[in-house]
């Protein structure tokens, strides 16, 4: 169910919680000091208790507030990339358990949306959002998108279509002289060490409690297989009685056919906007399968890689 603005901020207000709009994805909201609604948050998308939420805030004031031993290099990403799509794993201080699964870090983003910043400035505090579907599924990027993900259960600010479209980068920003690449996203890794004139390493699995690490993340409800080459498709589609999808980034020629082919665009920026709305309407289109090219192996295309690859079946 749709809600305006002065809606959204008297639900947050009384420890409800609201899908808000944000430049990434669309996030379920609460207020960083609500046990209560945060609690309703891990219910509505039945994720663990023992993963992480991103704390959002309206300026890079609340760095001091939430944080302690800040690296001298979190100035300059901050200038460069906020607000926008950067999320920075600090030490904590004064944020409650529940939001950091009981670790000693929390995870810091300020969006860049002028919706979820009036939200959170007239808030006057900070709100915890995760992406705003059920657990390991794909990330809405539209307010009818979380409409069907909790069948009109929730309340949501519809703030337009997402125009980043993928997850924001989390990068842990604990030691001096490294980060760490947590969750790739479009600001890359290449970007951040160029930035900091520091190396920027890619995390092992696991070694951090993030959902996105998990085999299998960001799934719509039909399968995806991935393809890097196209040889053996015209025969595979011409053989079948299902209905296929294939998003291709290289022409691919099957003849007349009851599958659809869509030529997604070649700039990573612009394919992330379109990607999750691709897979929702596919879905919706009654696809029984989705066919994806593989973007190539490049710093610029490693967070579309990234959430392609974690939503294919596993075999
Ligand atoms: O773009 C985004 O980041 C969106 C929008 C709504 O802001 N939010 C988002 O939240 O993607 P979520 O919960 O779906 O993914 C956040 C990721 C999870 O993988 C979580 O485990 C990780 O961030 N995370 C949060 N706090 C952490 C921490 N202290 N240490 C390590 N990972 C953390
Ligand atoms: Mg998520």
């Amino acid at each position: 169910m749709k809600v305006d603005f002065e809606e959204a901020l008297r639900l947050l207000k009384n420890e409800k919680i609201v899908a808000i709009p944000t430049e990434t994805v669309y996030g379920l909201a609460a207020c960083y000091d609500s046990k209560k609604a945060i609690h309703s948050i891990f219910e509505h998308k039945n994720r663990p208790l023992d993963h992480p939420l991103i704390v959002h805030i309206d300026s890079p004031d609340w760095i001091k507030k939430l944080s302690i031993n800040v690296p001298s290099y979190v100035n300059r990403l901050v200038e460069l990339f906020w607000p926008g799509p950067l999320t920075l794993i600090l030490e904590k201080k004064n944020v409650l358990d529940l939001i950091t699964a009981g670790q000693t870090s929390v995870a810091l983003r300020m969006p860049n949306h002028p919706l979820s910043l009036k939200l959170i400035e007239k808030l006057a505090k900070p709100i915890v959002a995760p992406s705003a579907n059920k657990y390991c599924k794909t990330s809405p990027t539209m307010a009818e998108h979380v409409e069907k993900n909790f069948s009109s259960q929730i309340p949501i600010l519809d703030g337009g279509s997402c125009q980043v479209g993928l997850e924001s980068t989390i990068i842990q920003a604990t030691q001096e002289d490294y980060v760490s690449l947590v969750r790739p996203g479009l600001i890359s890794a290449s970007q951040i060490e160029q930035a900091i004139s520091r190396p920027c390493r890619v995390i092992e699995k696991n070694e951090i409690k993030a959902p996105g690490n998990k085999l299998v993340h960001y799934q719509p409800k039909c399968p995806i297989v991935v393809f890097r080459d196209k040889a053996d498709l015209p025969y595979l589609a011409s053989s079948s009685t299902e209905r296929y999808y294939f998003m291709c980034l290289t022409e691919l020629n099957l003849g007349p056919s009851r599958h659809i082919i869509e030529q997604m665009p070649l700039h990573p920026l612009e394919y992330a906007k379109q990607l999750y709305a691709k897979w929702q309407s596919f879905d919706e289109g009654g696809a029984d399968k989705i066919f994806i090219e593989l973007p190539p192996n490049m710093d610029s295309w490693q967070g579309i890689r990234d959430r392609i690859l974690k939503a294919q079946s596993l075999p």
